[in-house]
């Protein structure tokens, strides 16, 4: 592919992209909290791809994400604690589980066979996610089960290049968390839309007098369901080279911006 491609597409392709895999959205990573933001000591409760789910820390000091509900009463694990011996408890009747989600104590049980009994029962246990920790952020995989944790195994998170890196000079700033009244879907596109951007962010990042006109955006690469799309921004900006926008699924959207200096964000 060549810069000067732009991103309109033919019929041919629109016919080719239909003929694409589905795109299996709860087969992906997702980076769901940051990991500095969370005190270790206790669980918390997130939601991903509408599902209640809670991060714990278990003893090794690895993060852990189950469902969030405990399988005796359905009690919300992230309303538990975490205990000094690396398991989660269940706030409800101080059910314990480890951190494959194995029930390891119930101590309501008649006697220590009977426990052991009842923690084996797959009913006993909380439900897992696979769940990774990459550049700062807990990676959850939107299944459970064996064949997910199989199956989380053969894709990577969809990590940052330059940072892992250690050629490029990259300077690392700062979280910024914003919970957004709107979907995913249109949130993405939003993003992937550069016209809004000196209109929306007047005074900020451009101006809605000046800046508002035509540019070029050439694609970088074929659009694919799987791996997404990107393309360049040729702006006739005083300062700005070109920006490139690149979009991987299920939701890593880069945009670097070159600057006619030199530098690049
Ligand atoms: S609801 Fe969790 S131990 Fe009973």
């Amino acid at each position: 592919m060549t810069i000067k491609e732009t991103v309109a597409h033919s019929s041919e392709e629109v016919q080719q992209l239909r003929q694409e895999k589905t795109f299996q959205w709860r087969k992906q990573w997702y980076p769901v909290a940051v990991v500095e933001f969370l005190a270790p000591s206790r669980p918390h409760g997130i939601q991903l791809l509408g599902k209640e789910l809670v991060l714990w820390r278990d003893g090794s000091g690895k993060w852990r994400c189950f469902e969030d509900f405990c399988p005796h009463r359905l009690a919300p694990l992230s309303e538990g604690r975490v205990e000094s011996d690396g398991t989660l408890l269940c706030a409800y009747h101080a059910w314990r589980f480890d951190a494959e989600g194995n029930c390891v104590s119930i101590p309501q049980s008649q006697d220590k066979q009977a426990e052991v009994k009842h923690c084996s029962n797959p009913k006993s246990c909380a439900v897992a996610y696979p769940t990774e920790e990459h550049q700062g952020l807990i990676w959850v995989w939107a299944e459970s089960g064996t064949q997910a944790k199989q199956e989380s195994q053969l894709r990577k998170p969809r990590l940052i290049p330059e940072l892992e890196s250690s050629s490029d000079r990259v300077v690392k700033l700062f979280w910024n968390i914003r919970d957004l009244p709107c979907g995913w879907d249109f949130f993405m596109e939003n993003v992937s839309d550069p016209a809004h951007v000196p209109v929306s962010h007047h005074g900020i990042m451009g101006s809605r007098y000046e800046d508002a006109k035509y540019y070029d955006m050439p694609r970088l690469r074929k659009i694919s369901t799987q791996e997404g799309f990107s393309f360049a921004v040729t702006t006739t900006s005083e300062t700005i080279a070109e920006a490139v926008h690149d979009f991987q699924p299920p939701c890593h959207m880069r945009i670097v911006t070159s600057y006619k200096e030199g530098a690049k964000n």
